[in-house]
């Protein structure tokens, strides 16, 4: 997904808003895991963000999403963020992230989903760390206890 940063997106300081920027990331994201599902998806949560320097007006962003594993009803996607200056001829990455999406029904609720089959290298190092994040990212939503992460005993042992 291709965007041009542009008066409205930005802040006083001429700079992309990380709000506008997580927008962006939900959308495709979204997209990514409507697509592997062939469902409606929901966000469920997105892990940490950090943004270390600022997109500015006039650069181009280019987001690229991808899901990395499906567990039951959710599936975890990796977005990467790119910005370009055009004129200048300059690019860099500016961050990734992961979100998870649920699959629900037309009622909401959750509906199982696709297994995902990594074929490259990259996505099976992706697909492999999945579970560790997964793990994580309920443990500290309160939804696994941590005596059940079994990725995590390093940390929580
Ligand atoms: C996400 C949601 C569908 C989960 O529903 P639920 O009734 O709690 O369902 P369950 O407990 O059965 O969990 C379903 C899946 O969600 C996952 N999940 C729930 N909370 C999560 C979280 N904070 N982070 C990651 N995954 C989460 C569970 O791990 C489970 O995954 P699995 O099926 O692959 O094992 C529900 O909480 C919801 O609709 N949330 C609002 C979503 C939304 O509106 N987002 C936009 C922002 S307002």
């Amino acid at each position: 997904m291709t965007e041009l940063v542009l008066p409205n997106d930005t802040n006083t300081l001429n700079n992309l808003m990380g709000g506008r920027l997580m927008h962006w990331m939900d959308v495709v994201s979204a997209i990514s895991a409507q697509k592997h599902s062939n469902r409606i998806v929901v966000t469920a949560s997105a892990d940490n963000i950090s943004f270390r320097n600022p997109i500015q007006l006039g650069d181009v962003v280019t987001l690229t999403a991808k899901v990395t594993r499906a567990f039951n009803s959710s599936m975890e996607v990796y977005i990467e963020v790119f910005a370009e200056n055009i004129p200048s001829g300059t690019k860099f990455k500016s961050h990734s992230a992961f979100f998870t999406f649920v699959a629900v029904d037309q009622g909401g609720r959750p509906i199982d989903v696709p297994e995902l089959v990594p074929e490259t290298a990259e996505e099976k190092e992706l697909f492999e760390g999945a579970l560790r994040r997964r793990q994580l990212r309920l443990v500290l939503a309160k939804r696994m206890k941590p005596e059940d992460a079994t990725e995590l005993k390093s940390i929580f042992d």
